[in-house]
């Protein structure tokens, strides 16, 4: 049978999100839908799901539940859609980011560099913008961007003007011809590390990951109910930092800003104050987990809105 993608983290994240079994929670990122799924089987007939998932694909796995409303959209659309089903605020909601192991297993998605196919990494089919269109018109400057701040890519330089000398002869289209175009910049040894880190790179700009994620949690406040939690894993360093930043400082930047008190006011509260992270037993089951880091909020009942 075919398996679309294994869950992370997937007892402790819903053990922490849901609290109340009469109540309404958000699972931002369906995929294959294990985490809703398991949100779905702790509710009661009362309680209710609504999940988001923009890549269309996901819909084959939609849940014949009465409780259940998917969503194929972007998460950056969190709250305009809650208040269109009548649902803000919410008892929790969770995100469990990246890309699911279909996207990354299916060839003409474009998000393995070990597979040929298409040089494409939209996680929604509307969306307009492709790796290809985005290695063929952006500037030698952006693609420095791209790769020094996606992909930590210590000769960011060197790639993205090799890029665009490439791109002179021949448009790039797919994976197999971009990979023998940047030959000179893989290294050797390490040709998969290095590649991983550019593609993770492209697909971060491709789909905007870090600009949607800042307006994601920066609304999340504004639809989760006093005492309801925030639910996020993360699977990078750059996601995982503006979660961290959130829950420490109250805002995506890290910046303190302290109040009359001289304390800092924050929608949310880290519960535990570290990041969880996969056992080596989950690990060893899936190599996906290898990277997770879950970090749980509470959102602090000071104006917050009460469903
Ligand atoms: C890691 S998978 C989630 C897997 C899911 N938890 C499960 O148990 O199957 C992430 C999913 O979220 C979707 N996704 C990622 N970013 C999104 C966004 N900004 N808006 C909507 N869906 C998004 C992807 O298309 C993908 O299907």
């Amino acid at each position: 049978m075919y398996h679309y993608h294994e869950p992370v983290l997937l007892q402790p994240s819903v053990d922490a999100l849901v609290t109340n079994p009469d109540g309404t929670y958000v699972d931002v990122t369906f995929g294959g839908g294990g985490h809703s799924r398991e949100i779905l089987s702790r509710l009661s007939s009362k309680g209710r799901l609504i999940a988001f998932d923009q890549d269309e694909d996901a819909l084959a796995n939609r849940i014949d539940d009465p409780r259940f409303t998917l969503v194929n959209h972007n998460f950056s659309h969190l709250k305009a859609y809650l208040h269109y089903l009548k649902a803000n605020p919410v008892h929790g909601i969770l995100a469990d980011l990246g890309i699911s192991s279909h996207q990354i297993d299916v060839d003409n998605r474009g998000f393995a560099h070990r597979l040929n196919g298409p040089l494409d990494m939209r996680m929604s089919q509307q969306s307009t913008i492709t790796a290809a269109s985005l290695l063929n018109q952006s500037s030698l400057e952006d693609l420095i961007k791209i790769f020094r701040n996606y992909g930590e890519i210590p000769n960011a330089g060197k790639l993205a003007q090799t890029i665009v000398n490439s791109r002179k002869g021949e448009p790039f289209s797919t994976i197999e011809h971009f990979k023998q175009q940047i030959l000179n910049c893989t290294p050797k040894a390490t040709p998969a590390k290095y590649l991983s880190q550019v593609f993770q790179a492209l697909r971060i700009a491709v789909n905007k990951e870090m600009e949607v994620l800042e307006t994601f949690l920066t609304d999340a406040e504004q639809c989760i109910a006093a005492e309801g939690k925030l639910v996020i894993i993360a699977y990078h360093s750059l996601e995982d930092r503006l979660v961290k930043h959130l829950f420490q400082t109250g805002n995506t930047e890290g910046k303190r800003h302290t109040n009359l008190y001289g304390g800092i006011d924050k929608p949310f509260d880290a519960q535990p104050t570290k990041a969880i992270i996969p056992t080596e037993l989950e690990i060893e089951k899936n190599k996906r987990a290898r990277s997770a880091k879950m970090r749980i909020g509470v959102r602090n009942p000071w104006k917050a809105n009460n469903p």
